[in-house]
């Protein structure tokens, strides 16, 4: 454990190294729960850092789209900026448009998280979100234990109770460019996708309510594409998200770990394998960067300079009844896990 800085409060903010006995290594920040660095072998064996992010604290305070970070209370984005519980309406910060982006304005983010447990490889964030902040009803407590396997992977295990029924929807906002860390572009990784239908979007990026079949379209990523495939085509939902933005509808045979997605990188034959309890997947492909970030060793983030695949619920499931309930009630517990297992293809 180190000291990664300090907020304008003058709270001082640490970080974290997990490593395995095969040379992984995860620095993730109490900031935001931030994984800061992630470094994986390539099919020499040579360790390189396979997120984006910044050096510095002050580089995270600055702003940014989610870099690494624990997002919360309500991963993606809720319709309208309100929704319906229990007959009670709630509002929220309209902060992407006329939606509600990612938990509003001060996010899971953008807190200072406190340290439960830590030793070589896990380290276990603590938060509680007071009763209506950023307008959600409950005081959620919140946990999410990262663990470095002795197999290369990140595992997230996320846990929330609360005292009043409330929606909660976790994810983590790695940006893998499985290449160089976001130096080029992510075009040539090629991801298979385990999902037989997606959720197509209006122009604000809310789901219409369709689970439509991959079949036929630039989203059918069952078989194995480069990214940079289809990202252009004429189509109205890659025009809708200027890329890839859109929610997969996984593919599961139970409750347990599932394997999501699979991204393999050909010229340093990294491969990224993303197992998740989650219903759903936001494949991102970075779609806004734009060259105005200055990262990790200077590298400005272009255009395309890494993908996200953010296990989830579906966005605005609280506005949309026939999808997975996102409802936590007092007395339950929501609980779930996902794995970014890395490895090699020779
Ligand atoms: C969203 C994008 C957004 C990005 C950064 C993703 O989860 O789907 O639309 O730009 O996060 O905020």
């Amino acid at each position: 454990m180190e000291t990664f800085g300090k907020l304008p409060s003058g709270e001082e903010v640490k970080i974290f190294t997990l490593t395995n006995e095969a040379g992984m290594e995860a620095r993730i920040t109490t900031y935001g729960g931030i994984v800061v660095s992630l470094e994986v072998p390539d099919r020499q064996g040579r360790l390189g850092d396979v997120v984006l992010g910044f050096d510095t604290l002050d580089g995270y305070l600055k702003g940014h789209p989610y870099f690494g970070a624990i997002v919360g209370r309500y991963g993606n984005r809720i319709g309208g900026a309100q929704f319906t519980l229990d007959g009670v309406t709630y509002k929220l910060a309209a902060n992407n448009g006329p939606n509600h982006l990612h938990g509003g304005i001060e996010g899971f983010d953008k807190k200072n998280w406190k340290v439960e447990a830590a030793d070589g490889s896990s380290l276990t964030l603590g938060y509680v979100s007071p009763d209506g902040e950023e307008g959600y009803p409950g005081t959620l407590r919140t946990r999410v234990t990262y663990t470095v396997t002795p197999d290369n992977g990140l595992r997230i295990d996320y846990e929330a109770t609360t005292d009043k029924p409330t929606v909660v929807n976790l994810t983590n906002h790695s940006y893998f460019n499985l290449k160089d860390a976001g130096a080029t572009p992510i075009l040539d990784h090629e991801i298979m996708i385990n999902a037989d239908r997606f959720t197509p979007v209006d122009e604000t990026l809310i789901p219409t309510g369709e689970l439509r079949p991959v079949e036929g379209t630039p989203f059918d990523f069952r078989e194995p594409h480069k990214i940079g495939e289809r990202i252009d085509a004429d189509d109205e939902q890659i025009r809708f998200g200027g890329g890839y933005d859109h929610n997969f509808v996984l593919n599961r045979t139970g409750e347990g770990l599932e394997l999501a997605a699979r991204v393999y990188e050909p010229a340093t034959g990294r491969v990224l394998e993303v197992l998740t309890t989650e219903p759903g997947v936001q494949f991102y492909t970075g779609n806004f960067l734009d060259g105005t970030l200055e990262g990790k060793g200077g590298i400005r983030y272009q255009k395309r300079a890494a993908f996200c695949l953010e296990t989830q619920h579906f966005p605005d499931s609280p506005n949309k009844p026939q999808f997975p309930s996102v409802v936590l009630r007092p007395g339950e517990t929501y609980r779930t896990t996902t794995v970014y297992r890395f490895s090699v293809k020779k």
